[in-house]
Parts: structure tokens; C-alpha cells; sequence
């Protein structure tokens, strides 16, 4: 059978003010695929996720995600929903709330919202999805007292307990020690091979994407080209 589409970018071209970062991607990823984007530090990765989560305008081309066009406010919105994104972490974050509370920010727009307060049914997949990430033990410290990992951990744990269908990934693994990022890994694999995910992983390391993707491509001068195709 025929999969749908997860993410499809058609000439795209995006960047801030006059510095076009993107001059011209082509990218299809199907539901259940996962594939991997490498390049050199400012190559314009973490803007081609922006562009995706709708979050900076397109100068040219066409940006859909599950088969929708990106056009309007309503659709980047409706993306955001639909996509679980780990952002590449800077500094640990300094929020004084619980892990569990701060796992539960992601289902917001989901399970909850302004007019819909959180649900049991919302506060028993953060538990599951804590268990799932191996932080459990931790579900009621504070957040400013985890380690690197631990918070890198957290930020994965919101993206997952959207239920979102596609998962966006940057840099998952580089702030981490080898038993975090092995961690991490299987649990990426482990997401992987149940296939009900879109994956795309950001990373420096060309041992992790390999790992996890059954594509990588490389983002170099604005464009995309595959360097390694195991779905043929
Ligand atoms: N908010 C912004 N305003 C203006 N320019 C930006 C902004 N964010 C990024 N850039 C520029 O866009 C280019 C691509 O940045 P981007 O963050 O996408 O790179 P990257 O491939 O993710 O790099 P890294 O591997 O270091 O994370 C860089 O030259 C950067 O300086
Ligand atoms: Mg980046």
C-alpha cells in the first residue's frame, strides 16, 4: 500500500531578511519513515524545521505536512499541533516547575487548551511517557535540577506525549554522554521500527543518523542531496 505523505517541501526557499539560508529544497518523507539531515554548523538545519513548524514565512515554493499546504495562519497552526518537535538545547532550562508539569506542556492544544483543562486520561500519558523515556523516578523533581541529559530527556518526553505523527529532532543526542545518547537511541530506534512515526533527525553524527534513518541527506549551499539511501 501506497503511504501518504508525512512532510513534502517543493523549491523551497526561506531564510531571515535578505539571507535566503534554503535556496531551493525538494524533500518527501512518508508517514513512517525516518530520515536523517546532516551539514556543517549554520548549513540552515534548524531553519529548515522552522519552516516546517510554520514558523518563518516561505520567500518561494511549497511547504505540506500530511498532505495539507502550509498557506495560511490557521495551517501553520494546525501543524504545530500535528508535529512533536525537540529543539536543538542551548542551556538547560530554567522553568520551577515539575518534570512531570513540564512533560505535560505538550499536550497542550492537544488534550487541553484555554478552554479544556488538563484530563486525567492527559496525566496518565505523561506518566507513561516518563516510564517510556526512563525518567519516572523524576517525575516530581524540579526542573531546574535535572542534568543536561535529563532535560534533554524531558524535551523528548513533551514532543512524544503530543501523539503527534511526526517527529522532529534537533540535535537529540549531542549535548549527552555515550549512556544517554545509547539510551536514546534505542528508544529512537524502538520508535522507528513501530513505523507509525514521520522521523527526521537533525544530528552532527553520522553514526547516530545512520542508526535511526532509512535516508540522510545533506544540507550544504542551501539544497539538500542524499549521501545514503537504505530504502531502495
Ligand atoms: N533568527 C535568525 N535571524 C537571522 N539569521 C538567523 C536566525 N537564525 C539563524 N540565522 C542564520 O541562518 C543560518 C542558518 O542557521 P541554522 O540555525 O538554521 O543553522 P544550523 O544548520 O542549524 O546550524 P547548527 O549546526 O550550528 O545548529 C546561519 O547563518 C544563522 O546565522
Ligand atoms: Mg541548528
Amino acid at each position: 500500500m501506497a503511504r501518504e505523505l508525512g512532510i513534502e517541501l517543493h523549491n523551497l526557499v526561506a531564510g531571515y531578511n535578505h539571507n535566503q539560508v534554503l535556496k531551493g529544497i525538494d524533500l518527501k518523507v512518508k508517514q513512517g519513515e525516518a530520515v536523517g539531515i546532516a551539514g556543517l554548523n549554520g548549513a540552515g538545519k534548524t531553519t529548515l524545521f522552522k519552516v516546517m513548524l510554520g514558523l518563518i514565512p516561505v520567500t518561494e515554493g511549497r511547504v505540506s505536512v500530511l498532505g495539507r499546504d502550509l498557506r495560511t495562519g490557521i495551517d501553520r497552526a494546525w501543524a504545530r499541533r500535528e508535529i512533536g518537535y525537540v529543539p536543538q538545547q542551548t542551556t538547560p532550562g530554567k522553568l520551577p516547575v515539575s518534570v512531570h508539569d513540564a512533560v505535560l506542556m505538550g499536550k497542550w492544544g492537544k488534550g487541553y487548551g484555554f478552554f479544556r483543562k488538563p484530563q486525567h486520561s492527559d496525566h496518565e500519558a505523561v506518566g507513561a511517557t516518563l516510564k517510556r523515556v526512563g525518567l519516572a523516578d523524576l517525575e516530581w523533581q524540579d526542573c531546574r535540577k535535572l542534568s543536561g541529559g535529563e532535560q534533554q530527556k524531558v524535551s523528548l518526553a513533551r514532543a512524544l506525549v503530543r501523539d503527534a505523527v511526526i517527529l522532529l529532532l534537533d540535535e537529540p543526542t549531542t549535548y549527552l554522554d555515550r549512556n544517554f545518547q545509547i539510551e536514546i537511541l534505542e528508544l529512537l530506534k524502538e520508535i522507528r521500527n513501530e513505523g507509525q512515526l514521520t522521523l527526521i533527525t537533525i544530528s552532527h553524527d553520522p553514526a547516530h543518523l545512520k542508526a535511526i534513518s532509512d535516508r540522510i541527506y545533506q544540507l550544504d549551499q542551501g539544497s539538500l542531496q542524499v549521501v545514503n539511501d537504505e530504502s531502495d
